[in-house]
């Protein structure tokens, strides 16, 4: 990825927005906090081209010439995340048409049309100027293209290069009407141009409602592909200069407009932006650390972006308590990130950022708590050298996350809007997280062999191949978790006929005849293992074909039907849990599954030293595991070392089983010594 010696540590730094004074301040102010590397140029375009002709980069230049001479390294943006005002007044086609058909004028950012010819001609041509101008520049240790893109575009433009992407798609009309089930609403088209865009003007009745699921679930596609097509288009032009260029995008976690794992494909590392919301609980944040790591196979990733305190952006903007931004930076690297970057070096004075968390305050100097505290890790980071970087996190077991089924399932019209793609998902990975059992988020596409136990929450949709993939895995000795919602529809949500869960039900062994959707607040129950749990959401009336039942409904007039169910599959097995439970069951359930099949927890939770809150990690490097200890709670709580080793943040040892107490918010990190085999 970038320079690795250590991890590095900075963020992104505007000095276009204040005087060529202040900068040589907070040169001084950045080497103080340990910082080692600044993002720069993420919003400069209209100051680098003032008109078609005219490109400016003696500031810029400026800027590098001083970064460079305080020692630090860069990531450079491309600034193509917000077009000039000028771009906007004279060629309209760059902006966008929102999803209930208003053409919006110059404002904002993430506002260029992704198929819009201005767009596609400028951004890269002024990526290439930059390539050009700073191939040489060696400080430059990652290109960092555009920022967070996102959204949608609905305009004219867009709906012409749908079509194309329909074509090449479908070939054929034919298949389109087929896949769409067009006879449906006697909507069959006979021209090609005959299509239009799905929103509020058509066959949307409101955000992610349609009347269409067929045609809406492509608009998704395209416009995730529309918006990469643009981030190659950067990628390949830095390449032409700078073939040996490391190159991202800073993506945001569980963002749902674009499907990541695509995106991974294209990037040298994923980096990503983690600013987790005043609700979101450490398994939460853990779980878009995870999915960022496993865009690309475990490879580590970059922390590109976190506040140093506060946000901006929410309803209530809450500070970090003390402890809170080292908790969460390691947090991040205890999940797989090798940098800890921060959004912003130096706070703006005006717009809407201006009360946004920043490294350097208002007040301008460093005799801030926020500061310190930058300061701190800083310094810690320096002192860990690159003992983590380049490790990488073992999982024995995964989870199967799936954009086309998040789009998908809410698309979906019928049988329960309360049913959320992440909020199901997020019941299987806390489940796994409370268990201290590492997790991989893969996708359809990943090897399912590498893994002893694979969830596949809500798999509703299959793709080609998949329900294949998924029997040969059974079949070699895995184990495998499916839920209600799985197995309906193909690629292009056409139904499966012949009996759900359709291409799964020979791996599952059972037939699911109906599906009772019940209220939020309404239940039925059943007993697993002695104890009662309850059925909701969903629940599937369902006979068993080869699989017996674990668990039955307890009540309704489906009482003592199957709710819970094991299919012995070659030499593995495959459950199916009908309705969704609660936290307890899926804890229980989870643990039992990993013990079954001999994965064990890196802790064990019955422990009753291991207070709730504290998260456990393992990397691993050259043969080393370097264990994470993460204690969430804000306040102490006493943790049985689980290896010997040497604590890398204290230098003590440890000895395994020892009582260790950890402050509020206190993090430890322990190469455990080499196991004698
Ligand atoms: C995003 C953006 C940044 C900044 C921060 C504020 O992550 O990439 O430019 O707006 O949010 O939280
Ligand atoms: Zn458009």
């Amino acid at each position: 990825m970038m320079s690795m010696k250590k991890i590095p540590y900075g963020g992104d730094y505007n000095p276009e927005q204040w005087a060529p004074e202040v900068w040589d301040e907070d040169m001084r102010l950045l080497k103080l906090a340990g910082i080692d590397i600044v993002t720069l140029n993420v919003f400069n375009w209209a100051s680098l081209q003032r008109d078609e002709e005219t490109y400016d980069f003696s500031k810029l230049d400026q800027i590098i010439e001083k970064v460079t001479k305080a020692d630090l390294n860069i990531c450079m943006g491309t600034s193509t995340a917000a077009h000039p005002a000028w771009m906007a007044k004279k060629y309209p086609d760059i902006l966008r048409t929102e999803w209930n058909g208003m053409k919006r004028k110059f404002g904002g950012r993430h506002n260029s049309c992704p198929n819009s010819p201005t767009f596609q001609k400028y951004s890269v041509l002024l990526t290439e100027k930059l390539a050009q101008r700073y191939k040489g520049q060696k400080n430059i240790v990652a290109w960092h293209v555009n920022n967070e893109y996102g959204g949608k575009c609905f305009c004219e433009t867009c709906e012409k290069a749908f079509r194309v992407w329909l074509q090449r798609k479908y070939k054929t009309l034919e298949t389109l009407n087929h896949e769409w089930n067009t006879a449906f609403w006697g909507h069959t088209f006979y021209e090609w141009d005959e299509i239009v865009i799905p929103n509020a003007l058509s066959e949307e009745f409101a955000e992610n409602r349609t009347m269409f699921q067929g045609i809406s679930l492509d608009y998704a596609r395209f416009s995730s592909d529309s918006l990469l097509e643009n981030y190659k288009a950067e990628y390949e032009v830095i390449k032409k200069y700078i073939p040996e260029a490391v190159i991202t995008t800073n993506l945001m976690g569980t963002y749902k407009p674009l499907d990541y794992q695509k995106w991974g494909e294209y990037m040298d590392f994923i980096s990503y932006d983690n600013y987790p919301g005043n609700e979101e609980t450490p398994a939460y944040i853990a779980m878009k650390h995870d999915l960022m790591r496993s865009l690309k196979q475990g490879k580590p990733f970059a922390l590109m972006e976190q506040t140093p305190s506060v946000s901006n952006w929410l309803p209530n903007n809450s500070l970090k308590r003390p402890g809170v931004l080292r908790l969460w930076s390691y947090q991040a690297v205890a999940h797989g990130a090798d940098t800890v970057m921060y959004f912003q070096m130096r706070r703006s004075l005006g717009a809407c950022e201006k009360y946004h968390g920043a490294v350097i305050d208002h007040v301008g100097n460093e005799n801030t708590r926020v500061f310190r505290e930058v300061r701190e890790l800083g310094e810690e980071l320096v002192q860990l050298g690159d003992c983590v970087t380049g490790s990488r996190y073992q999982a024995e077991a995964a989870i199967i996350f799936d954009w086309d089924n998040w789009w998908a399932v809410e698309y979906s019209a019928g049988p329960n809007q309360n049913l959320k793609y992440l909020e199901e998902f997020f019941n299987y990975y806390e489940a796994f997280h409370k268990n201290h059992v590492p997790v991989d988020l893969i996708s359809c596409k990943d090897d399912f062999k590498k893994y002893k136990v694979i969830a596949a929450p809500l798999l509703y949709l299959i793709k080609p191949g998949v329900a294949q993939a998924l029997e040969e895995f059974v079949q070699s000795g895995g184990t495998l978790i499916s839920t209600f919602f799985s197995g309906y529809v193909n690629e292009n949500d056409y139904v499966t006929p012949g009996g759900y869960p359709g291409e799964l039900r020979k791996l599952l062994g059972i037939w699911v005849e109906e599906i009772d959707s019940l209220p939020v607040n309404k239940f039925n129950h059943f007993v697993y293992k002695g104890k009662e749990y309850p059925a909701g959401m969903l629940c599937d009336l369902l006979h068993l074909e080869k699989a017996r039942s674990l668990a039955e409904y307890g009540e309704d007039f489906y009482q003592g039907m199957p709710v819970l169910t094991c299919n012995e599959f070659g030499m593995g097995k495959a459950y199916y849990v009908a309705a969704r439970s609660d936290a307890d069951f899926y804890k229980r359930f989870i643990l039992d599954l990993c013990l079954e099949t001999d994965i064990k927890p890196l802790i064990e939770i019955d422990d009753n030293t291991v207070s709730e809150g504290v998260e456990v990690t393992v990397r691993e490097k050259e043969g080393t595991r370097l264990w994470f200890l993460l204690n969430h709670n804000s306040m102490p709580v006493q943790v049985k070392t689980p290896v010997d080793g040497i604590n890398l943040l204290t230098g003590n040892e440890h000895k395994k089983t020892e009582i260790l107490t950890m402050k509020e918010y206190a993090v430890e990190i322990i190469a455990e010594s080499s196991r004698k085999n």
